[in-house]
């Protein structure tokens, strides 16, 4: 088995693959289907300081290739995950990056603050895209000013590498890349998901409670790649790609858009079991093409009759 280890800033990962925030619980609940310290991470579903009941269902519609939710960010708060996942994750051998949610900017700045005094975690992914509630989050991830607010802030209150989730809702994403990477982040993920909706034509109601919600799988992977290749050529910091990601072919598309590390989404859904598929995929994929490290193949995109 070649190398497949990827470094994202401090943060060393075994392999690119990360359970993506949300799909993926707080990582336990796919112990049945997967072993933990094989994958490259997990990314914990999003943190509050407190617990949130999220929105009323219907918060989940089937779409063409895709789906639709409106969770609202649903969760147990950063207390009660220090003291009750984090410690079983790191005796997993998990690799774990948190994604956290903030309805101000303190939130955002207090929840760092409590994941700093904790042994074992890896990274702290800011959400600054979340398309599902009615404060904070994306209004944040849509705002220059408020993208650099966020990273800087809790850049001041801990040594975890930080890494920026960006929301595809702008018209340019790079430039929200580069805000990042100015105001002290690691590393940028993209991309959350789409704001979208859909409606039940006998009713004419919409199908989700909050009427709106956020679109992912291979709907969105065409467009989310793109994003991803924009901004590798905006940032020198590591991009971690998502979007729709259900084949090993889907996670390269990213990775030689320039995602160091890609992260795995709705197709958990679908298929809990694809984890040791990739690995084996980049595996035969590097041996095939005679690539050493998972870094030579990063933005490695051949645009004909242009010179690298
Ligand atoms: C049900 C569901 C819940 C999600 N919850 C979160 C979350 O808590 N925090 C976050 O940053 N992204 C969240 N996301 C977005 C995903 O992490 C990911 O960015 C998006 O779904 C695109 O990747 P995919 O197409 O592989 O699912 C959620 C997505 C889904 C489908």
């Amino acid at each position: 088995m070649a190398d497949l280890s990827v470094q994202i800033g401090a943060l060393r990962l075994r392999n690119p693959f990360i359970g993506a925030s949300g799909c993926f619980g707080y990582g336990l609940e796919y112990t049945s289907a997967v072993d933990l310290s094989t994958i490259g991470g997990v990314a914990v579903k999003g943190l509050f300081l407190e617990e949130r009941q999220g929105h009323a269902p219907p918060r989940i519609v089937e779409t063409p290739a895709g789906m639709l939710n409106a969770i609202g960010l649903q969760g147990i708060g950063v207390h009660r995950f220090v003291a009750e996942k984090l410690p079983e994750l790191r005796r997993l051998g998990a690799t774990v990056i948190v994604n956290i949610c903030g309805s101000t900017l303190d939130e955002y700045i207090e929840i760092a603050r409590v994941l700093s005094d904790h042994e074992g975690v890896g990274a702290i992914e800011l959400n600054i895209s979340c398309p599902n509630i009615k404060e904070g989050g994306i209004q944040f991830g849509c705002s220059l000013h408020g993208t650099r607010d966020v990273v800087s802030g809790v850049r001041k209150v801990t040594r975890l590498p930080l890494i920026p989730k960006l929301t595809p809702n702008v018209t340019d994403v790079a430039s929200f890349a580069r805000a990042s990477e100015e105001a002290g982040a690691d590393a940028i993920s993209l991309v959350n998901t789409f704001l979208a909706m859909a409606i039940d034509v006998e009713t004419r109601q919409p199908k989700l409670t909050n009427v709106m919600g956020g679109l992912s799988g291979p709907a969105i992977r065409p467009i989310a790649v793109r994003m991803v290749w924009e901004c590798f050529q905006a940032v020198k910091i590591p991009i971690l790609g998502m979007g729709g990601i259900a084949t090993i072919d889907d996670a390269l598309e990213f990775i030689i858009a320039g995602s160091s590390a890609v992260q795995v989404g709705t197709a958990n859904f679908v298929d809990p079991l694809i984890w040791p598929k990739l690995i084996r995929g980049l595996d035969d994929y590097m041996t095939r093409h005679n690539i050493a490290r998972v870094a030579d193949l990063v933005g490695s995109l051949q645009i004909p009759g242009k010179h690298s």
